[in-house]
């Protein structure tokens, strides 16, 4: 029997690794909601609706109906690209710009229910493995297992930051650093669905785990609800 497996928890604490791990073992479907806020900060950044550090919330509002977010199957890493409008717009999100902007245009009300919704229908069927900042708490709220992330701002920043260097972005990391704080700020404070440990979810630090351990943690979480389905 399949079940729903939510991963919550803050920015850069690996939560897309462990979640991807999990759904290539159990041959689940993964979903990166992160990325789907973040193509539509890139829809809004491409419209003009970002200026000197202010974004047109009305404007954003009355084009949603015009932005539509899909994956689809990246055949070299083996993980589902997103998509604005049919654009494989994957190498655009993950940039410092994208991530200073996100998380303020993740507070619209407008925005989260047009997303949630497109997510609720993604996990009907179950067998999915999903993470963001809501997924326990708001989208898949009877998830049978619902992991909560954590780990230093400081040791976030410095994930963040190898990875941004790798990519070749001119980043510091005293910006990083600011940009995981101010994040962790505005998700754990907005009025619509912020980021909180859902009642009934594990709280997973990973500041000093390796991923392999981790993995195989949350594993065996998964596989004992299985059984108890
Ligand atoms: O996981 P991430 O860092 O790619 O997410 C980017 C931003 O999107 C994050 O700062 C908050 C927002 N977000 C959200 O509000 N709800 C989600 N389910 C996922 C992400």
């Amino acid at each position: 029997m399949k079940i729903t497996i939510a991963i919550d928890g803050y920015s850069s604490t690996g939560k897309s690794t462990v979640a991807k791990q999990l759904a290539d073992w159990l041959e689940y479907i993964y979903v990166d909601t992160g990325a789907m806020y973040r193509a539509v900060t890139l829809y809004a950044m491409r419209e003009g609706l970002i200026s000197d550090g202010f974004f047109d919330k009305e404007s954003l509002i009355k084009k949603l109906d015009e932005v539509e977010i899909t994956f689809v199957k990246n055949s070299s890493t083996g993980k589902a690209d997103v998509c604005l409008n049919g654009e494989n717009v994957e190498s655009y999100i993950r940039t410092l710009e994208v991530s200073s902007f996100v998380s303020p245009i993740a507070t619209v009300s407008e925005v989260r229910a047009k997303l949630v919704e497109q997510q609720q229908r993604m996990g009907e069927a179950k067998g999915i493995v999903m993470d963001g900042r809501d997924i326990g708490t708001v989208v898949f709220p009877n998830a049978e297992l619902k992991i909560f992330m954590t780990a230093s701002a400081e040791e976030r920043a410095k994930r963040r930051y190898n990875e941004l260097l790798e990519r070749g972005d001119a980043v510091t990391y005293e910006s990083v650093l600011s940009n995981v704080i101010e994040r962790d700020t505005i998700d754990t404070t907005r009025e619509d669905s912020p980021l909180v440990k859902a009642a009934d979810a594990i709280e997973i630090d990973n500041t000093e785990t390796n991923v392999e351990d981790q993995f195989h943690t949350i594993l065996q979480l998964a596989k004992d609800r299985i059984a108890k389905r």
